[in-house]
């Protein structure tokens, strides 16, 4: 793995990447490890690729995803899988990979962080062939929808009321392209820096969105501002290239794991990543105060949930 230098402010403010030897899918419980990702840094296992078939890797091709879709998706629970254009044979093929990488993140998250019950918070699975900036998948169409900025993960029609979403990567790239980031300052600082841009909702909105089915529960005063702050960051060209920030390379073999609610990141480069996202109760979270709701909260001195 490799780093640049923080860059626009104090090294210290920048988002921890720390790298841990795990090598296997399942683990022990490692308390240093999960309150690195609690107080929003990354933590990286190098040395723990997820291993494919070659009957697998030959399905590793941008084609075998939908045109308009950025990955082939398993929703939790559900047999499957949606966003794959392929004959039924090879989506049997790719169902099984992408089931067998999701056992293998629930038992590698459930033995690092065994508060955290993976299996009881998944919400889904992705396959991504593509690479980044290929705008075939409509990934380049709007700011708002331009993953290559730095920004927090918020999710529009699904109001989280403050709990986490934590989300697990591993680069298949079956040659050598890294998966590049861009990680940014902290939680605090970038909510301090915006909230003062922000507003309220208006009365009645909320239950309006959800009436139209727009969101699935009425979004939150939390889940208000937790969209702003994601679109206030992505506009801001200036804050972009100048906020603190450090660039970050994953190799194929490497797997990370972050609540992507809490850390600033931005995915400039790479192609063929899995992709597994939990959401997570507070219950679940040993250090609360660090969460997105508790420093919103402190620093706009009113309950958000
Ligand atoms: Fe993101």
């Amino acid at each position: 793995m490799s780093f640049s230098p923080a860059s626009g402010g104090s090294p210290d403010d920048v988002a921890q990447v720390v790298s841990a030897t795990v090598d296997e899918w399942r683990g022990r419980a490692e308390p240093e490890l999960q309150a690195v990702v609690e107080r929003g840094g990354v933590v990286a296992l190098p040395a723990l690729p997820f291993e494919v078939t070659d009957r697998e890797r030959a399905l590793f091709t941008t084609s075998i995803t939908d045109e308009q879709r950025k990955s082939i998706y398993l929703r939790a629970g559900r047999d499957g899988v949606s966003g794959i254009a392929a004959s039924d044979t090879d989506r049997v093929t790719v169902s099984a990979m992408i089931r067998r990488y999701a056992a293998g993140a629930h038992a590698l998250i459930d033995g690092l962080f065994p508060g955290y019950r993976a299996a009881d918070h998944a919400i889904g699975t992705s396959f991504r062939p593509r690479a980044i900036g290929d705008v075939s998948s409509g990934q380049a169409l709007s700011w708002r929808k331009d993953d290559t900025r730095l920004h927090i993960d918020a999710f529009p029609s699904n109001p989280t009321h403050g709990d986490r979403i934590l989300r697990v990567f591993t680069n298949v790239h079956p040659a050598t392209m890294p998966r590049s980031w861009r990680v940014g300052e902290s939680f605090a600082s970038m909510a301090a820096r915006f909230l003062p841009r922000t507003s309220g909702l208006p009365p009645g909105a909320a239950w309006l969105l959800h009436r139209l089915r727009v969101t699935k529960r009425p979004r939150s005063a939390y889940d208000h501002l937790m969209l702003q702050l994601h679109d206030l960051a992505k506009a801001d060209a200036t804050y972009q290239r100048t906020c603190p920030q450090r660039s970050v390379d994953f190799p194929p073999g490497t797997t990370w794991i972050c609540f992507s609610d809490q850390v600033m990141h931005a995915a400039m480069a790479g192609q063929f990543l899995f992709e597994q996202t939990y959401r997570l109760p507070l219950t679940c979270i040993r250090d609360v105060d660090a969460s997105p709701l508790r420093t919103l909260e402190r620093l706009t001195s009113r309950s958000l949930a």
